[in-house]
């Protein structure tokens, strides 16, 4: 087993992006209170240093879509605090819909967040932590990258890409003393997943997600699903046959990410549509 230098959180500089709500916002408060100093990078500025201030961190404006953003994100940061010692990639984005009723400006936004932003990041911080000799990088992939669903094609494209880049990453970097792990949650409380009943999968609350990326840190462990046991469920959908795994997708009622509330995701979409459309204003 490989044994990475460890990292002790008390005032590591640790990046988050989309960390101005939801998830990432859990993630930079738990490790805050265990003394790292943090930087939120988020598409909504305002907010993110909103949450950064009452963290003791710094809040600043973030597109993972855009490199020249990113690296002013990791450079300003690193001007305030120090060195990157943690990067955890959880900006994400998950517009839902039947394959053919979302729009290639979607489709292309998932892509370009969801698995563009987390290869921008890594390319960005990786050097200085090779350099270093130490450093952890925490992806926030999910279990849709493992199993796929009806309504989220591109958003399962999207995480199994997150999955498989960590996994090779992890690889070529272990003898370079740095760390590359993926979470996998389930579905999670935050406006990501509004309007979706995901049942019978668990839903967790974000700090769950804050624990497991905190528990990353120190046991450096490849993949880390929340909640754990749901990590076996992957591998026996792939040991049954499609004929019986189809009468359980049938039973469990699997096409509920087609069928939304829309008015509880209304806000959530229209979000994911201004995402979309700055994105196809800048390709014009
Ligand atoms: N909520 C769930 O059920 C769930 C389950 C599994 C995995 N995840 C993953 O967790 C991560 C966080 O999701 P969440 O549930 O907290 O979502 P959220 O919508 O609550 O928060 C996402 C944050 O990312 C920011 N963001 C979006 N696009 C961005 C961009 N281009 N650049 C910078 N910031 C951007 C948003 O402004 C927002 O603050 C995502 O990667 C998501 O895929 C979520």
């Amino acid at each position: 087993m490989t044994t990475y230098p460890p990292i002790d959180l008390r005032g590591a500089t640790v990046l988050v992006t989309g960390g101005a709500q939801g998830i990432g916002r859990a993630v930079a408060t738990r490790l805050a209170a265990r003394g790292a100093t943090v930087a939120i990078g988020d598409l909504d500025a305002d907010l993110a240093r909103t949450t950064a201030a009452g963290l003791g961190g710094t809040g600043h404006a973030l597109d993972v879509r855009d490199p020249a953003s990113f690296a002013a994100f990791v450079s300003e940061a690193e001007a305030a605090h120090g060195p990157v010692e943690v990067l955890v990639n959880n900006a994400g984005v998950m517009p839902n819909g039947g394959f053919l009723d979302l729009d290639p400006a979607t489709d292309r936004m998932t892509m370009e967040v969801n698995v563009f932003g987390v290869i921008t990041g890594m390319r960005l911080v990786l050097p200085g932590m090779v350099e270093r000799g130490r450093g952890h990088i925490c992806n926030i992939a999910s279990l849709a990258g493992k199993v796929p669903l009806k309504g989220l094609a591109v958003y399962n494209a999207s995480k199994f890409a997150v999955v498989g880049l960590t996994a090779a990453t992890r690889l070529e970097y272990a003898a370079r003393g740095v760390s590359i792990t993926a979470v996998l949650p389930s579905a999670v409380d935050t406006a990501l997943a509004s309007g979706i009943d995901f049942r019978p999968l668990p839903k967790v609350s974000p700090d769950k997600i804050a624990e497991a990326v905190e528990a990353s840190v120190a046991n450096r462990s490849a993949e880390i699903p929340v909640p754990r046991y749901i990590g076996a469920l992957a591998g026996v959908m792939t040991a049954t046959p499609e004929p019986a795994l189809n009468v359980v997708r049938r039973l469990v009622r699997d096409d509920r990410a087609l069928q939304a509330d829309d008015a509880e995701r209304a806000a959530y979409n229209s979000r994911m549509a201004d995402e979309a459309r700055d994105r196809t204003r800048e390709s014009l």
